[in-house]
């Protein structure tokens, strides 16, 4: 039996409703095939802690969270408790502790459900934004001057750097090989002439050993128009932190809605833990309704799956999140009337 160990960070808002609704899908998969054991660890983490002890996390979380096989994490965020900044910061310090720096967002159009852009089928839009999850525009570096006076400067700095491109460039290659082989980089090149010309030219250190893939490179502008003209011609996007931050957002937006997509921050080289969460934060506006769309959740519970090399366990989870989708069921954020555990009850059904 491989026993695989999980560490759950449920986290506030709509996190633990849907995190319960994903780890139902696990379990029912892993009664119906046997084979392999998921041992679950519940970290009561997030507002309630921070009520309670000033903190969002206990001072030693990223040793706890080191010790697991695969965490899988809900949404930070209780804006009526929490200052909103601090937020995250535990889900920054996880990213880049267990240095997870490829961040994989897909973004799948399903058969039932009716996206934004007319006309586009489901055969039109299944791609991946690949991000860079460690660097770039996301480093804490520079600083504020003169602070409060009307010449006051505001410097913040990106960090780019070869080893940073190329690995998530060969991530996004060997991600293309397993898809469409297609890889297109997003940039801006043309007006960030230092940290994007250095992509340019990695790109074409990389692309060689990897002759089957066809790749195109993009100015991030003219992708985010073309992510809704022409999703089609898109398999796998790479790009950097900031511009794969917004681009996985046009992608869930292209779908449906942030309810339906799943994420996975992975450390590829597998020395630390990689983390599995839905796109969406804590949603406080729809909290203790019931009516949250648990399909984001279950299809990241089934990217960690994947990742555990359990392939023949994530497979049928993806194939039952379609049927039920395509026979027109829903919760109201995609303009169904089911309620959280009505439409996971039915994804279990079609397992
Ligand atoms: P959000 O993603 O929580 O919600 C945006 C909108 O989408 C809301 O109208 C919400 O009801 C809807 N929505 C989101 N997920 C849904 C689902 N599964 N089913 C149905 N509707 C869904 O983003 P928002 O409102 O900007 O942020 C709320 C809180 O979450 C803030 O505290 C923010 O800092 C935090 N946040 C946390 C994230 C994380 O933990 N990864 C990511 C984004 C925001
Ligand atoms: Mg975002």
């Amino acid at each position: 039996m491989k026993t695989f160990s999980i560490g759950v960070f449920a986290g506030d808002g709509i996190g633990p409703e849907v995190i319960g609704q994903a780890i139902r899908v696990l379990e029912a998969v892993q009664d119906q095939q046997g084979g392999f054991q998921l041992e679950m660890t519940h970290l009561p983490w997030g507002a309630e802690h921070w009520v309670e002890t000033g903190r969002l996390v206990p001072p030693d979380f990223l040793d706890v969270l080191g010790g697991f096989d695969a965490i899988l994490f809900g949404a930070l965020g209780d804006p009526a408790r929490v200052p909103d900044h601090l937020t995250l910061e535990p889900l920054i310090l996880i990213r880049q502790t267990f240095d997870q720096y490829a961040c994989v967002r897909p973004a799948q159009l399903f058969a039932g459900v009716s996206g934004p852009l007319a006309d586009k089928r489901p055969e039109d839009i299944d791609l991946v934004v690949l991000r860079e999850n460690s660097e770039g525009e996301y480093v804490t570096s520079g600083g504020r001057f003169r602070t409060g006076r009307p010449d006051e400067i505001a410097l913040q700095t990106a960090v780019h750097t070869r080893r940073g491109i190329e690995r998530i460039l060969r991530f996004g290659f060997d991600l293309a090989l397993t898809r469409r082989q297609q890889l297109t980089m997003v940039t801006k090149s043309n007006a960030q002439r230092y940290g994007f010309v250095l992509w340019d030219e990695v790109l074409e250190e990389v692309r060689p050993s990897y002759p089957t893939v066809e790749v195109d490179k993009q100015h991030v502008d003219a992708a985010a128009m073309n992510m809704v003209r022409t999703p089609e011609r898109f398999d796998v996007m790479v790009a950097s932190n900031l511009f794969g931050d917004i681009l996985s957002e046009i992608g869930g937006g292209i779908v449906g809605g942030l309810g339906l997509v799943p994420s996975a921050n992975i450390n590829p080289e597998r020395k630390y833990p990689s983390m599995f969460e839905p796109v969406h934060g804590s949603a406080p506006d729809i909290v203790g309704q019931g009516i949250a769309n648990p399909v984001g959740a279950v299809l990241s519970a089934a990217m960690m799956l994947e990742w555990l090399e359990l392939e023949d366990a994530a497979a049928p989870i993806r194939a039952a999140v379609q049927k039920a989708l395509s026979q027109g069921a829903g919760t109201r954020d995609i303009g169904g009337e089911l309620s959280t555990v009505e439409m996971t009850d039915l994804i279990i059904q079609n397992l």
